[in-house]
């Protein structure tokens, strides 16, 4: 077991109704509010309304607009922007992990005298940043319990994953009802984008046994309740269930000790998403088998008969090779039964920009320090084997 030091300072605030507390946690940060959300979903479903009337008191100041990958240019500028010139105490997020993620970089950039692109870009670290809090309103990212956020910049394509402590929302809104209009498309993003964030966890050379229970656990309940909720979009026990385990998959405490894996599935799906904007919870299910056929070996077979018997029930009398074929197979057909298209090619992604897209995550993701070490010709036949 690995050293390791844990420390998540987000009040998660969760269930139907919450939203009542609103006024009362947010009003300990300050009464300048900045309010960040997306494309209209909040609008629709009423939450915005819902909003507006619990901080009537509060001086708000609307950024809108910010996109799926969010940009830096225009979202993180204009937000920054606003934070300086009105003098904003705090941010209220809502909205999914797009929203949350362009809002953490507003709050170091709010921070910081410089180009803000200095601080995504690990130029210079942030010595500050304003507090967050957020209301999600759609499971996936995990955004909500870390420290994390993923910024675009399209004329470059970037989308570099911004990790700093400061950048920890101070309270996290998850009520579940929130989630019931999330489409069957972002729905099954999300599941595969949360199942991906514990895969990427699973697979690594030392972990526990607790670990991988925990893992297993997650992946089983995403698998079941996802289902449900494409079902039912308003089955609530299902829509809670898979918002707690998204919410806990991504900030590493299903794996704490255990050794990294350097999360080569995100590193590749950075590059799909940051050429070609695509949904990044469809990269990593169109990914995922084909990433997981080219590292196995001798060496990762144990790991994959233990997922393969644990998560999918494979009979563990077979012979291990078999076992973990099997294991990869069942996870292509459970993100296809979701009805996430399974080739690149199906989202608009030919073969022609490979070679410049795995020189880009060669480049940028440091993948040769992966659990299984990735060079820019694995990460080409990866993406080929995905067309
Ligand atoms: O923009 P609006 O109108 O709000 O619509 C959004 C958007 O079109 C819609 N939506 C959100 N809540 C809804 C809803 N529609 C109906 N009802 C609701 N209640 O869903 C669409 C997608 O929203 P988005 O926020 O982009 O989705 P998601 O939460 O999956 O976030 C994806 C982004 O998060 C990053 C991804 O790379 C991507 O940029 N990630 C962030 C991570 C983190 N911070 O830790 C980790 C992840 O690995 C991931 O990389
Ligand atoms: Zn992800």
């Amino acid at each position: 077991m690995q050293n390791f030091e844990y420390y998540t300072p987000t009040r998660l605030i969760f269930g139907k109704g919450v939203i009542g507390k609103l006024p009362e946690v947010l009003g300990a940060y300050g009464h300048k509010v900045l309010l960040t959300y997306g494309g209209g979903s909040i609008k629709k479903i009423g939450l915005y309304d819902k909003v507006l009337a619990l901080l009537a008191g509060f001086e708000i100041t609307e950024l809108p607009g910010i996109q799926p990958n969010p940009k830096y240019d225009p979202s993180v500028l204009e937000g920054v922007r606003l934070c300086k010139e009105k003098g904003i105490e705090v941010i209220l997020s809502v909205g999914g992990g797009s929203v949350l993620d362009c809002s953490k970089a507003i709050a170091a950039g709010a921070c910081y005298d410089g180009d803000p692109w200095d601080l995504i870009s690990y130029k210079v670290k942030a010595q500050k940043a304003l507090p967050i809090v957020d209301i999600l309103t759609l499971a996936a990212t995990g955004s909500e319990y870390d420290c994390g956020g993923v910024i675009s910049r399209p004329e470059t394509n970037d989308k570099i994953g911004y990790i700093d402590p400061l950048l920890f929302p101070v309270a996290s809104f998850l009520d579940p009802t929130y989630t019931f209009t999330v489409n069957a498309w972002q729905t099954a993003a999300g599941i595969a984008d949360a199942m991906n964030h514990i895969l990427e966890q699973y697979f690594c050379e030392d972990a526990t046994l607790m670990n991988d229970g925990f893992c297993e656990a997650g992946l089983k309940s995403l698998m079941v309740n996802g289902k449900a909720c494409l079902e039912n979009p308003s089955d609530y026990k299902a829509r809670a269930e898979m918002m707690f385990v998204c919410t806990l998959a991504c900030n590493n405490i299903m794996s704490l000790g255990n050794s990294g894996s350097g999360w080569p599935m995100h590193g590749i799906e950075h590059a799909l998403s940051g050429y070609y904007d695509i949904t990044h919870g469809v990269g990593l299910a169109i990914i995922t088998p084909r990433w997981m056929k080219h590292i196995l070996s001798a060496r990762t077979l144990p790991r994959f008969v233990k997922y393969g018997v644990n998560v999918f029930g494979i009979d563990p009398s077979l012979p291990g090779m078999e076992i973990a074929l099997q294991a990869i197979t069942a996870t292509y057909d459970f993100f296809a039964s979701l009805g996430i298209p399974m080739h690149l090619q199906d989202v608009g992604i030919g073969p022609d920009r490979i070679p410049e897209m795995a020189h880009h995550v060669a480049v940028n993701e440091g993948l040769e320090n992966a659990y299984v070490p990735l060079t820019e010709q694995d990460i080409a036949a990866i993406l080929t084997a995905s067309l």
